[in-house]
């Protein structure tokens, strides 16, 4: 067999360990599994490329290279395994921006050797120009989430200005793929324009906004490096690139679909802005009925059915674990309890699911929104964690609510809700929850891991 045709077996067996890999991502059970699966996947068409490519290299470029796997491998176990649940998305954005800046730089190294081939050229001048744009847009995304950089920031006319700017770089981009000059220096003039567009393109986007932001930073990704596969001829980097743009544009939609906004407004819109600079209200007035966790402790005991909401919040005060030793403290106690999962809980797609799995509660017992609400009207208790938005019944009942439309729990059914929270601040949307002032509903304020070990200090004296 030719070394020609073991490089394409490798590479047929990567692109099929990616497809797995991202089929078995589709549930929890099976994700981590699904990961490592594509991950080998990715490490065979490295090693394939380097070993069986036809080029010859010096030993030279081989200690390099190596170097610089080992050099990147390490840096980047060390941030997975220190990141924090809470920083997950900024780190998502900052990878995916090196993958970006990689496409990028494929581009430009590329193009002085290849400037006899149209279709070549094409390729990587797409490749760099979306892989810029990526880039650039996922360093804002990150220094916004990592809070360095804490406002939007709109230019007067931001729109027309950004679409001038894009304008104009995609006619350069036009006239490099057509002209095909000789000197790269256009291509550089090209680079630097899209990098502009990129950093123009997310600073105006409120902070809050930003995952959605991400997942179309990523499929741009996806796209630069499928343009990559295209150049090499390389099937492997071919279907990663693929499969990385269309899972991140399904994510994006479905991102979008579930906060009920249209992408034209997360990009175009200020929304997300209010959480950013502290919220607004839409000044719900009412009681607001506080409950000690004793109290607390003493109506999940005598439930039949409890209901847990987790929301961004669990994750803020890190109470997984102390959530799963409720429930089974009282599923102990014969109480049957169970997990709502809204599509948007949280600030990532999967954020409650994977905070959920790390405390090991069972995945049999999350259930989705469509699933679970039909159940609220049978339900005793809802314990509401640290969830706001995903929770107001405005967005079913206020059509003059940012989030009107946007598909909630209906924890407002159930007999009793309680819901544990610092303060009567808002959420991500920036606007005031009517369920908060509902007679049924009863709130416990402060921390909510301590609520939670408080309450369950509280069960077990029962
Ligand atoms: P939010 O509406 O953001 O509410 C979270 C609540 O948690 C806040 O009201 C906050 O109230 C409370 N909280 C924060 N830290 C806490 C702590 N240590 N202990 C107790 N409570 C704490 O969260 P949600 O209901 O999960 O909704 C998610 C929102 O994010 C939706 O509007 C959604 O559209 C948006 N979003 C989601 C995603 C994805 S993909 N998940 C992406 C972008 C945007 P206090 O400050 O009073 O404690």
């Amino acid at each position: 067999m030719t070394t020609q045709a073991l490089l394409n077996i490798a590479y047929l067996i990567a692109a099929v360990t990616f497809m797995t890999g991202m089929k078995m991502l589709g549930s929890p059970k099976t994700a981590r599994k699904g990961n490592l699966i594509a991950a080998v996947g990715m490490g065979i068409a490295i090693l394939a490329t380097i070993f069986l490519h036809d080029k010859q290299v010096s030993g030279m470029i081989y200690g390099l290279i190596f170097a610089a796997i080992i050099i990147g491998t390490f840096i980047g176990w060390y941030i997975a395994v220190k990141v924090e649940m809470t920083k997950m998305p900024e780190l998502v954005s900052f990878f995916n921006g090196m993958g970006g800046a990689t496409a990028a730089l494929i581009g430009l190294l590329e193009y002085v050797h290849n400037t006899d081939s149209a279709y070549k050229i094409s390729m990587i001048v797409a490749g760099l120009l979306i892989g810029s744009v990526s880039f650039a847009g996922s360093m804002i995304a990150w220094a916004k989430l990592s809070g360095k950089m804490r406002k939007p920031v709109r230019l007067p006319s931001y729109n027309i200005i950004n679409t001038i700017l894009l304008l104009i770089t995609v006619a350069l981009a036009v006239y490099i793929a057509v002209e095909r000059p000789a000197s790269p220096v256009m291509l550089y003039v090209l680079f630097a324009l899209a990098l502009l567009y990129g950093v123009m393109f997310v600073l105006p986007i409120g902070g809050a906004d930003m995952p959605v932001v991400i997942s179309l930073l990523n499929s741009f990704t996806g796209l630069a490096a499928a343009f990559g596969g295209f150049l090499y001829d390389n099937m492997a980097m071919l279907t990663g690139g693929v499969l990385v743009g269309s899972a991140g544009t399904i994510l994006t939609i479905a991102m979008t679909k579930a906060m009920n906004r249209s992408l034209a407004n997360v990009i175009f819109g200020g929304f997300g802005d209010t959480n950013v600079a502290g919220g607004g209200g839409d000044a719900t007035q009412g009681t607001v009925k506080s409950i000690t966790p004793s109290d607390a402790g003493i109506l999940l005991n005598y439930a039949n059915n409890v209901i847990i909401v987790p929301g961004y919040g669990l994750a803020v005060a890190q109470a997984q674990h102390a959530i799963h030793e409720l429930e089974e403290l009282l599923e102990s106690k014969g109480v049957n309890v169970k997990y709502a999962i809204h599509p948007v809980a949280g600030r990532m797609p999967g954020h409650m699911n994977v905070l959920l799995a790390e405390a090991n509660v069972d995945y049999d017992k999350l259930v989705d929104m469509d699933d679970i609400n039909p159940q609220f009207k049978n339900t005793d208790v809802v314990l509401v964690v640290g969830a706001n938005d995903v929770v107001n019944p405005a967005a079913k009942t206020n059509p003059g609510s940012p989030i009107y439309g946007m598909p909630v729990l209906n924890v407002e059914e159930a007999k009793n809700v309680i819901v544990l929270k610092r303060s009567m601040k808002p959420g991500y949307a920036g606007i005031d929850n009517e369920l908060f002032y509902y007679p049924k509903t009863s709130m416990l304020f402060g921390d909510a891991k301590d609520s939670i070990t408080k309450i369950i200090n509280e069960v077990k004296n029962m």
